[in-house]
C-alpha cells in the first residue's frame, strides 16, 4: 500500500463501513509546553516511532496555540507522519472575540484535529453542549476533524446517569452534521473521574460506554457511518494499560494528557500493539 504523506486523508479509516479504522492516539498537552519545548518534544517522538508504528496508527499531537507554528515547521521540514491537533477553537470564522482563534486560522497552519467539548473546557469554562456543536460543526466545515469529547463526572456515574449522560452529549454535539460528515469524525470517551486522577476504567467498562457511542451515532445517522467513528478513551491512559484498553472492539484509540507529556511514554503507548 502506498505511505500516506501528511496531509492527506486516511482512506481507511474514514470508508464509511470500514471495520479497519485506523486507530488514533493522541496527545492532549494541555497548558504545557512552550513552543521550544513542541519543537524538540516532536523530534524526540519522531526518532522513537518506525515507519511500520505510523503503518498501523495514526498519531496526533496537540500543543497549546503558541507551539503550533513552530510545530507545523517542524513537521513540515522534516515530513514526519505526525499529525497537527488543537485542543481548542471558536466557532465563528472571524470577528470580534478577543483572545479566540478560529477553525480556519488553524486549517491553515495544517492542523488536522481539533479537539472540542473537553471536560476541561466544559466545567472551567463554562462550554455548553451548544458551543460543543457549533465548535465541531465550525472544524468540520474548515476541513478539519473534531474530536468530540464526552465524559461523565463521578456523582453522574454513581448515580447510574454515565450513559444517559454520554448518550446526551453525543446527541448535542452531533445535530446538524451530516452522516458524510460523521463518518470520518473522532469522539473521545473521557470519563471526568478517570481524567488526571490515576484511575483508569477498566477496559470492560470503557468499552460498554464506547459500544453506546456507537449505538448513539448509528441511531442518529445510520449503523454504516457509525462503523467509520473513531472512538477513543481518555483518562489516566498509560504505557501499562493502553494495550488492554485498545483491545476492545469500539476503542479506537486514545487521548492520552499527562503520559503524552514524556515523549518516551507516549511513543510506548503508539506502539501499545508491541507489549501485548
Ligand atoms: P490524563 O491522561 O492526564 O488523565 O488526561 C486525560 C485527558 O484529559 C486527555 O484529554
Amino acid at each position: 500500500m502506498r505511505k500516506r504523506r501528511r496531509g492527506e486523508p486516511d482512506e481507511r479509516a474514514s470508508q464509511p463501513g470500514s471495520c479497519a479504522r485506523k486507530p488514533l492516539i493522541s496527545g492532549n498537552w494541555k497548558m504545557h509546553k512552550n513552543h521550544l519545548e513542541a519543537i524538540a518534544f516532536i523530534q524526540k517522538l519522531s526518532y522513537a516511532l518506525s515507519a511500520d508504528d505510523h503503518e498501523h496508527v495514526d498519531v496526533s499531537v496537540h500543543p497549546p496555540f503558541t507551539g503550533l507554528r513552530s510545530a507545523q515547521v517542524v513537521l513540515d521540514t522534516d515530513k514526519l507522519p505526525i499529525l497537527l491537533g488543537a485542543q481548542n477553537c471558536h466557532f465563528e470564522a472571524d470577528g470580534a472575540f478577543t483572545g479566540e482563534v478560529s477553525p480556519s486560522m488553524l486549517a491553515k497552519l495544517d492542523v488536522r484535529l481539533v479537539v472540542v467539548g473537553h471536560s476541561e473546557r466544559r466545567q472551567l469554562f463554562g462550554e455548553t453542549d451548544d458551543d460543543v456543536n457549533r465548535k465541531a460543526r465550525a472544524v468540520l466545515a474548515a476541513g478539519m476533524t473534531p474530536i468530540v469529547a464526552v465524559g461523565e463526572t463521578l456523582e453522574q456515574r454513581n448515580s447510574h446517569q454515565t450513559e444517559s449522560v454520554v448518550a446526551a452529549q453525543v446527541a448535542a454535539a452531533l445535530a446538524g452534521v451530516s452522516s458524510q460528515q460523521v463518518a470520518g469524525l473522532v469522539v473521545a470517551y473521557e470519563p471526568i473521574w478517570a481524567i488526571g486522577t490515576g484511575k483508569v476504567s477498566s477496559p470492560g467498562d470503557a468499552q460498554q460506554v464506547c459500544r453506546l457511542i456507537r449505538d448513539q451515532v448509528g441511531e442518529m445517522f445510520g449503523q454504516e457511518p457509525a462503523e467509520g467513528v473513531r472512538i477513543q478513551y481518555g483518562g489516566s491512559v498509560k504505557p501499562v494499560n493502553a494495550s488492554a484498553l485498545m483491545a476492545e472492539p469500539d476503542i479506537d484509540g486514545a487521548l492520552v494528557g499527562g503520559a503524552s507529556l514524556n515523549a518516551d511514554d507516549f511513543a510506548r503507548i503508539v506502539r501499545y500493539r508491541l507489549s501485548e
